[in-house]
């Protein structure tokens, strides 16, 4: 499809009904819905929660431009003369006040340049490749405790739930103790979580009141008494950093890297239980040379559970997939349309664990690559490998089509796993 300058999502040159990113086609199988969008045109229209139509990038390459080209920005306004307000359009489409708004407007994610560059250095040196490797030993005792606790509770041949079990709880210990959330505090904040990922506009801004005063309580704490944990090292860092960190700038630090940080490891674990489930032979091949487990979970990793990436904002007006965007116009890279793109692997759909995906976008890429990356390939490797160790007769309690599946904005994932552990 070739369009005008004058050409917008809504234009009857773009005649296709707008596809909603987190209606029914595309929760009933991601894979298919995707591959349509992608097979339709490299830049598609959609929508995501019933808001104004966005353009959608669905093929590998341009995808990589988007999330990469500095064209696109991830805040609305860094769009030049663009007149555009801070942050995602979708706090304003969900009424969230200006109180609690910048705790997610200026969330790293949704920064440009200098002032995203000098959050994420703040942040970066909690996750080195040395402090995330120092980290294993920690990995292994939360896993080996969960396991324990699943051996007990499937004793009599009794169903157990890994989402509950094993899915949530590992990544939440791991975030937590490397931020410096106290045990006590973690359920509060997979709630929090939860009404984040879910976008409930009617509790947001009552989650995100209770967060930052939990957190500046947690501020308080450290700075009278500090340990070996991020918030620590953050309080530490307001000492050198020349534009002197404000406290709410650690306030939402510390709720980025804790929401950013556990429900989308949780989901990379079960999705990635299920795929093998199903693949006993994908399973057989990781048994039988456990080294290919690092390479393992990149494949798991591109096949779920990401789905798309935050908007993107032309910044100028910009040829796409031969669609000409103009500036300010909101682009959308479709992460799994990009990682199941024919164009780039073969025979996509399908796991193959010994495939060197270590090319995909499931992390994005460029400038907002997942900080956390190394930390969940990490975590993934050692919780999935000691499980099917622990448990080598693991099967699904239940048909495979009764399995409840979940929607976030970004993700999909399954949301109950009741195994039996064999
Ligand atoms: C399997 C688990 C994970 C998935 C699927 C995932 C996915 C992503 C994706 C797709 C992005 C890019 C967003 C964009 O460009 O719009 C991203 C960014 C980010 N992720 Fe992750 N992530 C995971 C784990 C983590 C963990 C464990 C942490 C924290 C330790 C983390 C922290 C972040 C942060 C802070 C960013 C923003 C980086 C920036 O804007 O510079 N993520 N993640």
């Amino acid at each position: 499809m070739t369009a005008t300058a004058a050409n917008s999502p809504e234009s009857a040159e773009n005649p296709a009904e707008p596809i909603e990113l987190l209606g029914p086609e595309l929760a009933a199988d991601p894979y298919a819905g995707y591959a349509r969008m992608r097979e339709q045109a490299p830049v598609v229209t959609g929508t995501l929660l019933g808001g104004p139509p966005m353009w959608m990038v669905t093929r590998y390459e341009d995808v990589r431009r988007v999330l990469s080209d500095p064209c696109f920005v991830a805040n609305p306004a860094s769009v030049p003369g663009g007149g555009m307000d801070d942050g995602p359009p979708v706090l304003k489409q969900m009424d969230v006040p200006s109180d609690v708004a910048d705790l997610i407007a200026k969330a790293m994610m949704n920064l440009d340049g200098a002032p995203h560059a000098r959050l994420r250095k703040l942040v970066s040196r909690a996750f080195t490749a040395r402090r995330v490797a120092e980290m294993r030993p920690r990995i292994e005792e939360i896993t080996a405790t969960l396991l324990d606790r699943m051996a007990e509770a499937g004793r009599d041949g009794a169903p157990v739930d890994l989402v509950e079990s094993f899915c949530y709880p590992v990544p939440i210990a791991v975030i937590c103790d490397l931020v410096g959330i106290d045990e006590a505090d973690r359920p509060q904040w997979h709630r929090w979580s939860r009404v984040l990922s879910l976008m409930q506009a009617e509790h947001l801004p009552t989650i995100l009141r209770e967060c930052a005063d939990h957190v500046l309580d947690v501020i308080a704490r450290r700075r009278a008494e500090p340990r070996d944990d991020l918030i620590s090292a953050l309080i530490e860092a307001q000492e050198e950093d020349g534009d002197r960190l404000s406290d709410r700038e650690m306030v939402c630090l510390v709720f980025t890297m804790v929401t950013a940080g556990h429900e989308s490891t949780t989901y990379l674990l079960g999705n990635s239980v299920l795929a093998l489930l199903e693949r006993p032979d994908q399973l057989e091949l990781l048994r039988a040379d456990p080294s290919r487990w690092q390479q393992a979970v990149r494949e798991l990793m591109r096949l779920g559970p990401t789905q798309f990436a935050q908007a993107r904002y032309a910044a100028e007006e910009v040829e796409l997939g031969g669609v000409t965007i103009p500036a300010g116009s909101a682009v959308v890279p479709l992460l799994l349309a990009a990682n199941t793109d024919p164009r780039k692997y073969e025979d996509p759909e399908r796991l193959d664990v010994c495939r060197g995906a270590g090319s995909h976008v499931g992390f994005g890429m460029g400038p907002h690559y997942c900080l956390g990356a190394p930390l969940a390939y990490q975590e993934a490797e050692v919780a999935l490998r000691a499980l099917f160790d622990r448990f080598p007769g693991l099967s699904l309690a239940v048909e495979r089509e009764e399995l409840p599946w979940a929607l976030r904005p970004g993700f999909t994932r399954v949301a109950e796993l009741p195994l039996l552990l064999g």
